[in-house]
């Protein structure tokens, strides 16, 4: 029977993409992990069909890597069935450039992913990095499979596929904790727990419209604060915001880059 996926790892991105390919695909890919199916008293992914041996996943015509770089390496460096392997990688290990890859997988189609797992959505959103040197039969081929886990947005260049994956996953994750603080910010006085409930939803919900509204802080200042008024004030006392998330962004793809094999 023809297998279409093998998914190495079954940690948080390894077990979401079982997960989403078993119910989006129908089929249970292969899956292996390092510490096996039992390592949960319950058993675990029990969508996918445990294999013991790694290299087993190499039957499947696509395999995705869900382990960390320096892991990947040190499994499949030097070994003559990941030499041999003739079909897709996927690659989400963040840190595995895509020579690295090559070098691991000669003879396959290496596309580096950049999946985004969103809470609560039955898909995986991907941002994938189209190599220059890919035949475009070969491209549409690896790019149809991937489509089966959601919406696929596409880069050409390694240094821009970097930078704008952090902006998919990392990055909002970091902004979303600053909203929070935020919005504790704003309740500080507020003893009632009740109405600390109302206030947080309605603040979010705020943030929610303003967002879905795509309008620019600008245009958004423009619309909404009154000229003298209380939300002048607070733009006028924000301080430099910008120089704040710089900083925090700079740290992240400095830590991107110390983990890249
Ligand atoms: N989580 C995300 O949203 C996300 C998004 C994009 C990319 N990624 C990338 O996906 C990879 C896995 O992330 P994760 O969030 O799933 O991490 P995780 O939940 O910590 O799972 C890590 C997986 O890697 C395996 N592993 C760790 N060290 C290993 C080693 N030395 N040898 C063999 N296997 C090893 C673990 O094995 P056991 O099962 O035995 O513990 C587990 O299956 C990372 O490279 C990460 O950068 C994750």
């Amino acid at each position: 029977m023809r297998i279409r996926l093998g998914v190495l790892g079954a940690g948080r991105l390894g077990s979401a993409i079982a997960k989403t390919w078993h119910a989006r695909a129908r089929q249970s890919p292969l899956i292996w992990s390092r510490s096996g199916y039992c390592a949960h008293a319950q058993g675990r992914v029990a969508e996918g069909q445990w294999v013991t041996d790694w290299t087993k996943l190499l039957k499947a015509e696509s395999i995705v890597i869900a382990i960390p770089g320096h892991a990947l390496l040190k499994l499949a460096g030097d070994n003559e069935q990941a030499r041999q392997f003739t079909g897709n990688v996927f690659s989400a290990a963040a840190s595995l450039a895509s020579s690295s890859l090559q070098q691991l997988f000669p003879r396959a189609t290496i596309l580096c992913v950049a999946p985004f797992l969103i809470h609560g959505v039955k898909s995986i959103p991907m941002l994938a990095l189209r190599p220059a040197s890919l035949p475009l039969s070969r491209w549409l081929q690896a790019k149809a499979e991937l489509e089966c886990f959601g919406d696929i947005d596409v880069v050409e260049d390694e240094q821009v596929f970097s930078q704008i994956a952090l902006l998919g996953a990392s990055w909002p994750v970091v902004v979303v904790s600053a909203v929070q603080a935020a919005a504790s910010a704003g309740l500080q006085r507020l003893e009632d727990q009740s109405a600390s409930q109302v206030g947080r939803r309605i603040f979010l919900r705020a943030i929610q419209s303003l967002l879905a509204n795509g309008a620019g802080s600008q245009e958004l200042a423009g619309e909404v604060a009154t000229p003298g008024g209380i939300t002048e004030r607070g733009l006028k006392s924000l301080g430099d915001v910008t120089t704040l998330f710089e900083h925090v962004f700079q740290q992240m793809q400095a830590r991107a880059e110390e983990l890249r094999a």
